[in-house]
């Protein structure tokens, strides 16, 4: 097929630990290579060096007393940085960039988990980042209990991983109020084999790559 599309496309991919969303980036950023187009891979807090730098404190598990609010601040700085350094620019190139994670997930962790009325994120995200927003974005969603078993066995426990797991079921239902109101999201059962939810996620992808297509006629 030799269907191409000139504007570059912004994927993100949201959904609580141990869902699988390493792989299924993988996975999309080659058949997007399969596709001819070229692809940007990047994630969330992260993607340019202080971005990188702020993850560090945000995951670190020594620091146990960030109040919510700064938590939310450290999140905006690195999205806006990473916005105007990476992202942009690479969608101005003509290029896809696929994003582990972005402003669905502060809506989740610190608006549903740690309780910041969502008004509060909205102001952030008009005045950090101009409510720049995804195109597509697929939200795997796993029961808490298989999600943190997975998780627990890769590595030692971030910050958030040592959270209880009422926070990760606020964290979960918020996800889900959230792709509830907004069409770009895809929900995929991540219970799934993987094979399984990349198909599914790989399925919607074809959908929104073909319609763009058509739009571009
Ligand atoms: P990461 O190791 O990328 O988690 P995962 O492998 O589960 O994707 O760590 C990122 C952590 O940061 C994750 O626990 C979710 C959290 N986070 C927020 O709380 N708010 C945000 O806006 C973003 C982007 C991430």
């Amino acid at each position: 097929m030799d269907q191409k599309t000139t504007v570059g496309q912004f994927v993100t991919l949201e959904g609580a630990e141990g869902a699988g969303k390493s792989s299924l980036l993988v996975a999309i950023e080659d058949w997007l290579n399969d596709k001819g187009l070229v692809v940007t891979t990047t994630r969330e807090p992260g993607g340019t060096a202080l971005g990188e730098g702020l993850r560090g404190l945000l995951l670190d598990p020594d620091l146990s007393n960030v109040t919510p609010i700064a938590e939310l601040a450290m999140m905006f700085a690195a999205r806006a940085q990473h916005v105007s350094e990476v992202i942009k620019p690479a969608l101005a190139r003509g290029e896809w960039v696929v994003c582990d994670r972005f402003t669905d997930s502060s809506y989740a962790y610190q608006g549903s988990g740690r309780g910041i009325d969502a008004s509060v994120i909205a102001a952030f995200e008009r005045l950090m980042i101009q409510r720049f927003q995804p195109d597509i974005t697929f939200l795997l969603d796993v029961p808490v209990d298989l999600g943190l078993k997975r998780a627990g066995e890769v590595g030692t426990p971030d910050r958030f991983e040592r959270e209880q797991k009422d926070f990760f079921e606020r964290v979960r239902a918020g996800f889900l109020d959230r792709a509830q109101t907004a069409p770009r999201i895809h929900v995929i059962d991540a219970t799934n084999a993987l094979s399984e939810v990349t198909g599914l996620a790989l399925g919607h992808l074809d959908r929104f790559w073909q319609d763009l297509g058509q739009s571009n006629r």
